[in-house]
């Protein structure tokens, strides 16, 4: 996977991803990331990228020039012209499902805005999908660009030691994780569950898929509507919810009491 940003903070991005799993995978030659400076792409004597919006208004919107220039130049050096993701809480709110379709494309520019955004005949011109990590709003698009980038690197075949891990964790089928524990068995007086000891692959099996749904139940029970249950894994929810209204029942019996 190459990962090519664009970006006025290239430091930054450069920083932040050359370290840890990210960065081993870079050593490894698994992924590549390389940040495009837009500033090297004005032609303005004093160097700026950016100017006041036409019509009024606060702050300072970035040029199409130096953007479309960047991109350009970056794609006759690839031979083609790769997605371009802009970075904008305006976009389609990223998730695992569309991390999982990105880590299938060779080559991904990532566009990263500052100020009031970007000019829009540059966006009309070169981005082909708008991604938002979030219903806030940050300083530029860097930070989501490294969110994704660290969650889309994750599911390039190699990066993690063990590649099985990836698809098991949360969100994989649309669950949360399950517990983990390890060592020493019994912490500030808790105990490891006693299935976790016993060896049994089946039964923990089980239990894992069983505390996956409770989870998921208690912490995002908006997930469920598209998780894959076995038909014992719908009774177990089905019970879970049954005791879920119980005590909801006996809550509110005893605040009308
Ligand atoms: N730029 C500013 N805020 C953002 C957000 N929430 N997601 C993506 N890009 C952004």
């Amino acid at each position: 996977m190459n990962y090519h940003i664009l970006t006025l903070f290239p430091e930054m991005v450069l920083e932040g991803l050359n370290t840890s799993i990210i960065g081993r995978a870079v050593d490894k030659g698994l992924l590549s990331i390389e940040a495009v400076n837009i500033r090297d792409y004005t032609k303005e004597k004093h160097g700026h990228v950016d100017d006041a919006p036409y019509g009024g208004g606060a702050g300072m919107v970035m040029q199409a020039a130096p953007v479309c220039d960047a991109y350009e130049d970056l794609c006759r050096k690839l031979g083609k012209r790769p997605r371009v993701l802009y970075m904008t809480p305006q976009g389609r709110v990223f998730n695992q499902k569309i991390a999982k379709e990105l880590s299938a494309e060779e080559d991904l520019v990532f566009l990263c805005g500052h100020y009031e955004g970007i000019d829009e005949r540059a966006l009309e011109l070169i981005v082909t999908d708008c991604l938002s990590i979030g219903d806030y709003v940050l300083t530029g698009g860097e930070l989501p660009a490294m969110v994704m980038i660290d969650c889309i690197s994750r599911l390039v075949p190699g990066v993690l030691n063990n590649d099985v891990s990836a698809e098991i964790e949360s969100f994989h089928d649309n669950l949360l994780e399950y517990p983990q524990y390890t060592r020493p068995e019994v912490y500030a007086g808790m105990r490891v569950p006693e299935v976790l000891l016993s060896g049994h692959h089946k039964n923990i099996e089980t239990w894992r898929r069983q505390q996956s749904i409770k989870r998921t139940l208690e912490r995002r029970p908006d997930l469920l509507a598209e998780a894959n249950l076995s038909k014992k894994e719908q009774k177990y929810l089905e019970e879970l919810r049954r005791e879920q209204k119980k005590e909801l029942s006996s809550i509110f019996e005893n605040v009308l009491k």
